[in-house]
């Protein structure tokens, strides 16, 4: 069993259950495949993602992304993390809930050809939405880069707060950089208007 297990708090035995399949106004959200596997490593693989990301080196390579689906696609895990696909089943990023030592935590990050279209504030929300209902006195943690604005906006339209700052390693930057780290809980969540 490795430290991450043993560290999961209490909160393993409120599980949201399964991950689920969740469609939303553009996108198809659906849990792992193995076969995902070329589409996230093309998606790494590319700095400008990977270096707002804590944990993806670079260079990014199809046996990284295996390792990670491995894990994913085991049944093991409390999380849900689901592949954001378009209606004609194209892995264009991940949105995540996991199960970190502090408690619940939503992480995402999107194929850079897709940013700038909301894409992420409607997966993101599809995912709090279904997530609250059945995690309904859950807190939500997040965060970002202090130089990810994009991603701090994203969390702002969900009506996520801000509470407190530091810094956190990247590795694709092979650094500490500035973070902010951000809450929400089930009544603050801001459903985006339909585009
Ligand atoms: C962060 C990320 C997921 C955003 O996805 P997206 O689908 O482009 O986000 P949305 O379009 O839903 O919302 C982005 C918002 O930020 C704004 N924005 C985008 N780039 C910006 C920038 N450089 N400065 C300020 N605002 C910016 C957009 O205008 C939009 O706000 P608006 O709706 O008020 O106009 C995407 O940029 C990404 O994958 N980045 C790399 C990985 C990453 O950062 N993951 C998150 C780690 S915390």
């Amino acid at each position: 069993m490795n430290a991450a297990v043993v560290e999961r708090t209490a909160e393993t035995r409120l599980s949201p259950g399964p991950c689920p399949v969740i469609r939303s106004q553009r996108l198809i959200l659906r849990p792992h495949r193995l076969a995902d596997a070329d589409a996230i490593a093309v998606s790494l693989a590319d700095f400008k993602v990977a270096r707002m990301l804590s944990r993806v080196p670079q260079p990014y390579h199809r046996d990284d992304a295996l390792d990670w689906l491995v894990r994913q696609t085991s049944g093991l895990m409390p999380d849900w993390n689901l592949a954001i696909t378009t209606g004609d089943d194209i892995h264009i990023g991940v949105v995540g809930m996991e199960l970190r030592r502090k408690g619940w935590h939503l992480g995402y990050w999107l194929n850079r050809y897709y940013w700038d279209h909301g894409y992420m504030t409607e997966a993101a929300a599809a995912v709090l939405e279904r997530f609250f209902r059945r995690m309904p006195d859950a807190t939500v943690h997040s965060g970002a880069y202090a130089d990810n604005l994009a991603s701090l906006n994203v969390q702002r339209k969900l009506g996520f707060r801000i509470v407190d700052a530091g810094e956190v390693f990247s590795m694709a930057r092979n650094r500490m950089v500035p973070h902010i780290e951000t809450i929400i809980e089930a009544g603050d969540l801001n459903l985006p208007k339909p585009r």
